[in-house]
């Protein structure tokens, strides 16, 4: 963004947090932190120096009242220097116990008010992922975010929105009238949304022990990838009609009733295994987790949605950490019908698939019926395959958060969760989490590091006479 002249010549960005450190040790740490994505020429290239002159830090404790209404001086000091009310924009890429304390701080010390004074809002606030740890706590944090600030003024942040091969999904299914007529219950079988990953926890042990795979990424990244596929066709592109659009989706996902979460729904925490060669100790051989933890870092489910045009058509989630391979995918499996044409050569037992490759090599899959060459008259499958990568060559990837910031700046909120796509997502998560708070897992570990996940999952989609794509 700053070598595109995206951003203006001056801003500011100001860290904020408990460690002690000087602006110039502030911006050495950032400076550092980007020589592991480029190398020093790399960055010069990309405007460091003047990134670098709009850094600076404030040291403070998010519980106390002081640090705030220095950060607030800070701020209308800026204001005087250019002259202007600067938009404010609050990111708290802070732990989530903190979110509320500081919201409240914001609120007091008036920050929140930026220098419009309460008319003009001039203020945005920005929350990572998780917005609360269930559906009870999200409501309050929702509560008290509607004190302070107006819904325009909040930017809920699922990065999963922001990624190039996920905004797609609007441009593939409306803009290619080939799709849409087959988009529906009359000639899908089911939908497979698979979000596999090898790496584990890395440093994030200290949010990830106690949240888990169903509040990490079910409860936002999974659904969103859901909301998208079945959506109904928004009344026009607006951030409004998309959000209703996705909002409308989630809230038409049916609730599970509690005596069946154990039917359909299947955790599982890994164990030790081997990844590319590699030795993994298991979840609970990881610093700093509990022995007997029962943190789920696999969750695998069926769901429906009580929409006319997905009814009685299952979708298969499933996601998971020290997973075999790196993958997001959907996959539309259309249903096959064997032709009577061709009822006596036979047909393949699986027809279309149409795949949605959110990464990596985002990209997109269809796979079709075919006559492989030779005397015989015979039906097979192949696949036609789109890749970003190649047939975009020249263009430049942009990152989700890329697009997240610039249409933060755009005060565009398309790309964002609104209040109430949040709350039928925690809703329909809300179920699962009480019934496995009153019954703890009794089989964890339950898969190897490496493997595709436990055992339970291929059982929940196999009993439908269904596998998993990617195995
Ligand atoms: C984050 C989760 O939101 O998404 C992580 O907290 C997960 O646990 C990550 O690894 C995956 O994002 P991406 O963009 O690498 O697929």
């Amino acid at each position: 963004m700053t070598k595109e002249k995206f951003l203006p010549e001056k801003f500011y960005i100001v860290g904020f947090g408990r460690r002690e450190m000087k602006t110039s040790e502030f911006r050495e740490t950032i400076h550092t932190a980007l020589l592991k994505y480029f190398d020093e020429k790399g960055l010069d290239s990309y405007g460091w120096d003047r990134l670098s002159n709009n850094l600076y830090y404030r040291q403070g404790v998010f519980e106390e009242k002081e640090p705030y209404q220095k950060l607030a001086e800070l701020l209308v000091s800026f204001d005087k220097e250019v002259g202007a009310c600067i938009t404010r924009y609050f990111y708290l890429a802070t732990p989530p116990q903190y979110y509320s304390t500081i919201i409240s701080h914001l609120d007091h010390s008036k920050l929140a008010e930026g220098c419009g004074q309460g008319t003009a809002k001039w203020t945005r606030i920005l929350i990572e992922k998780p917005f609360g740890q269930d559906a009870e706590s999200a409501m309050e944090l929702e509560n008290q975010l509607a004190k302070t600030f107006e819904e325009k003024q909040i930017y809920r942040i699922d990065h999963y929105l922001g990624k190039e091969a996920i905004q797609n999904i609007i441009a593939f299914r409306f803009a290619n009238g080939i799709f849409e007529p087959v988009w529906n219950k009359d000639y899908i079988d089911h939908v497979q949304i698979t979000m596999a990953e090898m790496a584990g926890v890395e440093g994030r042990i200290g949010f990830y022990e106690g949240v888990g795979a169903l509040r990490d990424v079910m409860q936002n990244h999974m659904l969103a990838m859901l909301s998208l596929v079945a959506m109904e066709q928004p009344s026009n592109f607006s951030a409004e009609s998309v959000r209703d659009a996705r909002a409308s989706t989630l809230t038409s996902i049916k609730l599970i009733d509690e005596e069946n979460v154990d039917r359909v729904v299947v955790r599982g925490q890994y164990g030790p295994g081997v990844i590319k060669g590699a030795k993994i100790v298991g979840y609970r051989q990881e610093e700093k987790v509990k022995k007997n933890s029962s943190t789920e870092t696999y969750v695998a489910m069926k769901v429906f949605l009580e929409q006319a045009r997905w009814k009685g058509i299952p979708w298969y989630l499933r996601t998971g950490k020290r997973l075999s391979t790196n993958a997001v995918e959907i996959s539309i499996v259309f249903k096959q019908i064997c032709h009577i044409l061709f009822k006596e050569i036979g047909c393949p037992e699986e027809g279309n698939i149409l795949t949605l490759r959110i990464s990596p090599n985002p990209g997109i899959k269809v796979r079709f019926i075919v006559k492989p060459p030779g005397h015989e008259f015979k039906l097979s499958t192949t696949d036609m395959e789109f890749s970003y990568k190649k047939s975009f060559e020249k263009e430049k990837e942009i990152d989700a958060y890329e697009h997240i910031l610039e249409e933060i700046f755009k005060a565009d909120q398309m790309l964002f969760n609104r209040s109430d796509e949040m709350h039928a997502a925690w809703k329909f998560v809300n179920v699962i989490l009480k019934h496995w708070e009153k019954n703890l897992p009794g089989n964890f570990p339950n898969y190897d590091a490496g493997s595709w996940g436990p055992k339970g999952a291929d059982e929940l989609i196999r009993k439908d006479g269904k596998h998993w794509l990617l195995h």
